[in-house]
């Protein structure tokens, strides 16, 4: 992305950051099933919410599928000569699908997708084993970005760096993604009716399932981290570069956003859950709002980590670039 940014650098990192969210969503609406059936809640719309998270499941490796056309279409892109033919264009788009690393992971990033897709829309029906299918294909996707970017080219300890590269976008899906689900299916569109229940009961409700959903996020934040500090080591040669170059830049930003989402998640631990119980529709609320600006700067990471995937490495580039 040096010397100026194009329309076509625009388009590639919308499409890199709808793939890293759709992934992190897929991811979050498995962990999210998997949540509601550990806090195992018996009363009535416990289905209904299980249903949600796969109809998000599925929209979210539905919007792989667009991102996906759009990343082979860039990479094409930025290979042809000005002018070619169509046929020219078709024989590209086939070579680069076929015949390169980069788009054998393609191929079988768009083929888990599919079936992503097909098991999610299964898992609407409340099949477990359609839930059980669609858990191991968004893990199967939560691993092939770690095979087509930085961590799969590094010459040293390749196998550590990959291993900690999915994993960390594991953890990514069960930490943001489960929260953003989790939100989506618990929040505003269960607003409590005088029919349904009391608010107090809807705060004590949402207050059980931040409590079973806790120790996950903060496991994931934690892998995250340390995960996240190996990519950094093997992908900066020296702490300098942090500053010195655009990498490096670029993960400072990122881990700025970090430190304020775990500010917003440590203000919502502490302070939203006891209001939550409060009687009145004040602490879910206030809930709500503080746990939509959590997504959002969840979102604004996933937007910068699209830029980061793509920039060239420190060691590949002179400083201050
Ligand atoms: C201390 C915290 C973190 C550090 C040090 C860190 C660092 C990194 C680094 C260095 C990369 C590799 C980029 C590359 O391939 O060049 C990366 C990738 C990534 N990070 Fe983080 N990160 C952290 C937290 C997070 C959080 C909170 C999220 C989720 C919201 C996240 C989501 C991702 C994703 C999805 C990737 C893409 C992996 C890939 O494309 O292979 N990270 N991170």
């Amino acid at each position: 992305m040096a010397g100026g940014l194009s329309a076509a650098d625009v388009v590639a990192w919308c499409a890199r950051w709808i793939m890293l969210a759709g992934i992190t969503i897929s991811l979050g609406a498995v962990s999210c099933r998997l949540l509601l059936g550990m806090a195992g809640q018996p009363y009535e719309p416990l289905p209904d919410r299980a249903r949600r998270s796969a109809t998000i499941g599925m929209w979210a490796a539905l919007a792989l599928l667009p991102a996906a056309v759009v990343r082979l279409g860039t990479e094409v892109v930025d290979l042809a000569d000005p002018g070619q033919s169509f046929s020219d264009w078709v024989h590209l788009v086939v070579a680069m699908a076929a015949h390169t690393h980069w788009g054998a992971v393609w191929i079988v990033h768009v083929a888990i997708a599919v079936a992503a897709i097909i098991a999610f829309a299964i898992a609407r029906s409340g099949s477990k084993r359609a839930w059980t299918v669609a858990g191991l294909l968004a893990a199967g996707l939560a691993a092939t970005p770690a095979f087509a970017g930085h961590a799969a080219s590094v010459e040293q300890h390749r196998a550590v760096v990959v291993t900690a590269d999915v994993l960390h976008v594991l953890c990514a899906g069960t930490w943001m993604g489960t929260l953003a689900v989790l939100a989506a299916v618990t929040l505003r569109s269960e607003a409590p009716t005088p029919k349904r229940r009391a608010p107090e009961e809807w705060g004590a409700d949402i207050a059980g399932l931040v409590r079973a959903f806790s120790p996950v996020a903060m496991t994931s934040a934690a892998i995250l981290a340390i995960t996240g500090t190996i990519a950094a080591w093997n992908h900066l040669d020296t702490v300098s570069s942090l500053w010195r170059s655009g990498y490096g830049r670029t993960l400072l930003v990122k881990l700025t956003l970090v430190g304020l989402v775990l500010v917003a998640g440590a203000y919502n631990w502490q302070r939203g859950t006891p209001r939550l119980t409060a009687p009145g529709q004040d602490g879910v609320r206030a809930f709500t709002r503080s746990a939509t600006v959590e997504i959002a700067l969840g979102m604004l990471i996933l937007a910068v980590t699209a830029i980061l995937v793509a920039m060239p490495l420190p060691m590949s580039m002179p400083m201050d670039q």
